[in-house]
């Protein structure tokens, strides 16, 4: 869709739905709440060479139907400084926190310097939020020296706690990408090591429950409070393994897609996602890209929104399709959809970055399961699109790309070719899961014995991934926790990699 038409559409959603006749006029802006209202934390998100999104929602009960709000807006204000005594002011301004939006504030900050730290906070009825950390992207083209990230994924609350995103915090890291399963929608299982409400969330109310009761946990809010974060989601965000209309427990993509409409729209409201992002109807704009001056150029994928139908389920054991079953690779199929797929191809060929960092949502490489089958809720579903991804790189002779992913609770670290033994053309990094539990390692040892351009793979161990680009090489280290069944464990390093600038392939480091 043309960015005008999205606009226009955009543009005409807000006005009919988001924004009912007087509204606006019965703001408690001087209203004192008792209760505190930053129940869930400050955020920041999609930086820019001028700019970042701030967030808040104003939420004094986070773990109850309705939050503790009533229908009224409630102004926030907002401040952002140059120090973390929040001295040298350096943007202030107010928003409106409105019922129809779940109370969510998007702030759009402009007009700051490129390449610099800053610090944020908003005040509302009477209450000062936790302080945010964040920062501004280099101006395009700008030398940059180093870049430091941190990357996870997959964060099932029951099954642990978030160690992980202290040790994230503990980093202050230029960036934090979060690649999917940001929530859990499944409904709750009884013994679960930390319990949140038993209903499955299929509308708007479920879903927005379901986020608040992440986003009360404190180690997220650290994360969040740290640094920027980019955002893109995979599966559970909507319902386990969905595809564009495709929901495997709802025969009718009709009703699938009034679900989805919900779930972007409650995920909408809950990241730092600038008013591009402004869900319209079932459809979210989430796939974008982010320069970071000279050094490095980041794509963010969707491969949820836009992929052709699954493949091969007549013959297939839950996700495990056999790999010689012929429409996996057929060419008319798409992971990403045609329109994304091209716009991927002119960020690759037009890239003046020294590292192309593709964050997406899986493991990108091909992965013969221990019975020799492939999945096909992957790229291996659609293993064309792959090639094509792969080749781009070749052919646009794309420096340094390197694949950062998540969804399959493991640590991987491999590297990518176009066919089994050749050369490799960039390398991968799946920085396992937050809280959600892994594959055996004997199973996955089986599995890596049959894919010898997997270097590395643990699924016993959470953490995330830290990633140091310099001009000269990309280091990444695999960071897990002690133990996620308990809260506070520590988080050490697990194993480190380096890619050389301009020699592709990894090597222990
Ligand atoms: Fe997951």
């Amino acid at each position: 869709m043309t960015d005008r038409r999205h606009l226009l559409r955009q543009a005409a959603w807000l006005a009919g739905a988001a924004l009912m006749p007087g509204a606006w006029t019965s703001a408690v802006a001087q209203t004192r709440m008792a209760e505190y209202p930053f129940g869930l934390g400050v955020a920041s998100g999609d930086p820019t060479a001028d700019g970042v999104v701030l967030w808040t929602r104003i939420a004094p009960r986070p773990r109850e139907p309705g939050f503790g709000m009533g229908r009224a807006p409630v102004i926030v204000e907002w401040l952002v400084a140059e120090d973390a005594g929040l001295t040298r002011v350096a943007r202030r301004g107010q928003a409106i926190a409105a019922w129809e939006a779940g109370h969510a504030v998007h702030v759009e900050v402009g007009g700051l310097r490129p390449d610099r730290e800053y610090w944020y906070r908003f005040t509302a009825a009477g209450h000062q939020s936790p302080l945010g950390r964040t920062r501004t992207a280099p101006a395009a083209g700008a030398p940059v020296e180093r870049l430091r990230l941190a990357y996870g994924s997959c964060q099932k609350f029951e099954a642990g706690f978030w160690s992980a995103h202290a040790g994230i915090a503990a980093e202050t890291p230029d960036l934090v990408l979060f690649l999917g399963d940001y929530i859990y929608e499944q409904a709750a299982k009884a013994g679960a090591l930390r319990a949140h409400p038993p209903q499955e969330p299929v509308d708007l109310d479920g879903y927005r429950l379901r986020h608040a009761w992440y986003r009360a946990d404190g180690d997220l809010q650290a994360a969040h409070a740290a640094a920027p974060w980019m955002v893109i989601w995979d599966d559970h965000e909507v319902v386990n393994d969905y595809g564009r209309d495709q929901d495997r427990s709802n025969p009718d993509p009709k009703a699938f897609l009034r679900r989805r409409a919900a779930a972007y729209q409650a995920y909408y409201e809950n990241m730092p996602l600038r008013r591009k992002q402004v869900p319209v109807g079932p459809d979210l704009q989430l796939y974008r890209s982010l320069d970071w001056g000279s050094l490095a150029r980041l794509n963010f994928l969707d491969t949820r929104q836009y992929r052709d139908r699954r493949t091969c389920e007549a013959v297939s054991d839950e996700k495990r399709i056999p790999y010689d079953c012929p429409d996996r690779t057929a060419a008319s199929r798409s992971l990403l959809g045609r329109t994304q797929e091209r716009w991927l191809e002119g960020r690759a060929k037009d890239s003046p970055a020294r590292w192309n960092v593709l964050a997406q949502q899986y493991l990108m490489g091909e992965l013969k399961l221990d019975d020799g089958r492939v999945s096909n809720d992957g790229w291996d579903g659609y293993a064309q699109t792959r090639r094509r991804v792969l080749e781009t790189w070749r052919d646009a002779k794309t420096p340094n790309p390197v694949a950062l992913g998540g969804d399959i609770h493991c640590f991987f670290a491999g590297d990518l070719a176009l066919r089994p033994g050749d050369a490799p053309l960039a390398s991968e990094f799946v920085g396992g899961s937050i809280s959600s539990l892994g594959a055996a390692n004997d199973s996955l040892a089986a599995s890596v014995a049959r894919n010898p351009h997997l270097k590395f793979a643990e699924g016993q161990r959470r953490g995330y991934g830290r990633v140091e680009l310099t001009a000269r090489d990309c280091r990444v280290t695999f960071r897990a926790v002690d133990n996620a069944f308990v809260p506070s464990s520590p988080v050490r390093d697990l194993a480190a990699f380096v890619v050389e600038a301009g020699r592709p392939g990894l090597s222990r480091a």
